[in-house]
């Protein structure tokens, strides 16, 4: 991509999110900007992942994942989540992070974050070089006060 098609994309605003699955005994969290609502009945979102995050065929085999949404005290975790992968290190350990069931999926919710959004994977799509993985909420939770975390011009800032 040439340096001015990088500058105008980086101009689009977003979210910074943890995704979560579970596979077996493993839980890992992988950070993710590439992410949206695209639907409103059913409640759906897209969300992005390339094919090497290890996290992408744990989704794909479980066909579930949690959305936590970021916020403006996250930035810690976020980065660490988000330069660390699940194939050598154990994130939610080495972060402490707490965590509680889910209500409708396997994948624990993260405690006390901004909202976590419980998904059932209604479909995968393969485009470019990343999978949109396209999940329905089938289980929420939010507390209101934290600002979101939002991905702009490469910098992590709140909105
Ligand atoms: C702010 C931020 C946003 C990111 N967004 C995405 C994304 O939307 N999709 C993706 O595949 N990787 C994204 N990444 C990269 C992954 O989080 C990173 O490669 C991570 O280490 C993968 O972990 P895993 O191998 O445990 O899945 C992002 C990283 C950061 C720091």
């Amino acid at each position: 991509m040439t340096d001015q098609l990088h500058q105008a994309v980086h101009l689009l605003p977003m979210p910074v999110t943890l995704i979560g699955a579970k596979d077996g005994d493993q839980h890992n969290i992988t950070t993710a900007a590439w992410i949206n609502q695209i639907s409103w009945n059913p409640l759906q979102l897209m969300v992005s992942i390339s094919p090497q995050r290890y996290i992408h065929d744990m989704i794909a085999r479980t066909g579930e994942f949690m959305v936590t949404i970021m916020g403006e005290g996250d930035r810690a975790t976020a980065f660490f989540c988000g330069t660390r992968s699940g194939r050598n290190t154990d994130k939610l350990k080495e972060l402490n992070l707490p965590t509680e069931p889910g209500e409708v999926i396997a994948v624990p919710r993260i405690k006390d974050a901004l909202a976590n959004l419980e998904c059932k994977l209604v479909k995968s799509i393969v485009s470019g070089n990343h999978t949109l993985f396209i999940g329905e909420v089938a289980a929420a939770d939010y507390k209101k006060g934290p600002r979101p975390l939002v991905l702009w011009q490469g910098e992590l800032i709140t909105i």
